[in-house]
């Protein structure tokens, strides 16, 4: 990488949510502060600002990453991915995003940002998870409010209508 001085300002490219994007910032600024002061997509949380909740989570290049573990200067040129591009065009929220609402697998939302992009990403990988593969997927987010229950039933009830079944529920 290259070597930045004190003070510089640089200029970040990127494609942000499949939109040309580019803002200036100093070279030590975090992706999750250069995404919402920089480039105003607040819909990215955060939270502990050191990697351990998860509320942060966007994709970058199509992989779930901490926002706040990455600086912008790192994705220059790339694709990030937040929230805010998983509803289509005319607004209509994404299939896993209706399954979250369903399943009431929210509650203040600060979190959800993060856990639906780590989904997001999980399910392009992973089709047809077991509770236990979810379960252990969400131990990379923290949730303070929902018990992880309803998350967990949409997740899995999302991977099953992709498979054109009726939905694999969590045992009780
Ligand atoms: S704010 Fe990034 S992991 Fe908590
Ligand atoms: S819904 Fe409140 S922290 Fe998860």
């Amino acid at each position: 990488m290259k070597k930045h001085v004190k003070g510089e300002v640089v200029r970040i490219q990127l494609r942000l949510n499949g939109e040309e994007r580019s803002a200036r910032c100093e070279p030590r600024t975090l992706l999750s502060d250069f995404l919402r002061d920089g480039l105003g997509a607040t819909g990215t949380h955060v939270g502990c600002e050191h990697g351990v909740c998860g509320a942060c989570t966007v994709q970058i290049d199509g992989v779930a990453s901490r926002a706040c573990l990455t600086l912008a200067v790192q994705v220059d040129g790339r694709a990030v991915d937040t929230v805010e591009g998983l509803a289509d065009e005319q607004d209509r929220l994404s299939d896993l995003q209706e399954a979250f609402r369903r399943n009431h697998a929210l509650q203040c939302g600060f979190c959800t940002a993060g856990i639906l992009m780590s989904c997001d990403d999980y399910l392009r990988r992973k089709p047809d998870p077991s509770e236990a593969e979810v379960r252990d997927m969400l131990s990379g987010h923290l949730c303070r409010c929902t018990g992880y229950t309803n998350i967990v039933k949409a997740v899995l009830e999302t991977a099953a209508a992709r498979r054109g079944g009726p939905g694999k529920l969590p045992e009780q």
